[in-house]
């Protein structure tokens, strides 16, 4: 019951995000047409507070910049980005899959580790991005990275990555149009020793990038400014 509440509010939430364009500078007028473009019933552009209706555009931003290791099965490595995806439980994430040479590959070995882009790697990490195993079969090595294959899974640890998550699939759900949703399980954590503090993973060694969809920007992720189920504690009454 758990998985499939999971499962319902993971694709609406990635299918809401799937849609969202980079446009932060609708009209309510443009977002009218845009929501008549979009959606079944027309929405009510109400004037709330003066704020700009921007219609069915929502994305959830900022995204993480997740990097999906995995062998074709001629245990050729493929690394590629991916940001529409994220934490979905305590031990699973999950992303969206467009038809690419990493999705055929899922399909068919079932593992996958899971990198975070950093800010030392912008450009090979936006290079994974950008160009297809498919076209580039050495994508990895022509942007100078190397791989390790897992001892765990059949996947590839890509080497210049400071951590990495050694996945398996739990789940695929077709989506009808050759791409997919993707839930997998963490089996196991890899972490340079130089990301962490007292055994924990620290942001501030690591230095992840985000995904940015208004801009179509990679950004920096800034300090901490409270405690998770703490800051909040000011309303609680006694
Ligand atoms: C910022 C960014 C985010 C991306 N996010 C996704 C994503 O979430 N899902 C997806 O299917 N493709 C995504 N892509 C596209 C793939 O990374 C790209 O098509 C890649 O070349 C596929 O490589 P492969 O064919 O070697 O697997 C993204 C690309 C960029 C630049």
């Amino acid at each position: 019951m758990k998985n499939r509440f999971l499962s319902i509010t993971v694709s609406a939430a990635l299918a809401l995000a799937f849609v969202a364009c980079g446009n932060n500078g609708s009209t309510n007028k443009e977002a009218e047409e845009n929501n008549n473009l979009s959606s079944p019933e027309k929405m009510e552009l109400q004037d709330i507070n003066n704020r700009t209706q921007l219609g069915a555009k929502l994305f959830v931003t900022p995204q993480p910049a997740l990097m999906i290791g995995t062998y074709d099965e001629n245990g050729n490595p493929d690394v590629m980005m991916a940001a529409w995806g994220g934490q979905c439980d305590m031990n699973q994430v999950c992303f969206r899959l467009s038809p690419h040479r990493t999705t055929t590959n899922l399909r068919a070995t079932k593992e996958f580790t899971l990198s975070f882009a950093t800010q030392r790697d912008v450009a090979q990490s936006d290079y994974f991005g950008i160009v297809s195993a498919n076209d580039v079969p050495d994508k990895i090595a022509r942007a100078g990275f190397t791989v390790t294959k897992s001892a765990n899974i059949n996947a590839p640890i890509i080497n210049e990555y400071p951590l990495t998550l050694e996945c398996k699939v739990v789940e695929i759900m077709e989506r009808g149009d050759d791409g997919c949703f993707v839930i997998g399980e963490i089996v196991n954590t890899i972490a340079d020793p130089a990301i962490l503090t007292d055994g924990n993973i620290d942001l501030d060694k690591l230095q992840p990038i985000v995904f940015d969809m208004a801009t179509l920007s990679y950004r920096s992720v800034g300090g901490i400014v409270g405690k998770a189920w703490g800051s909040g504690k000011v309303f609680v009454e006694e």
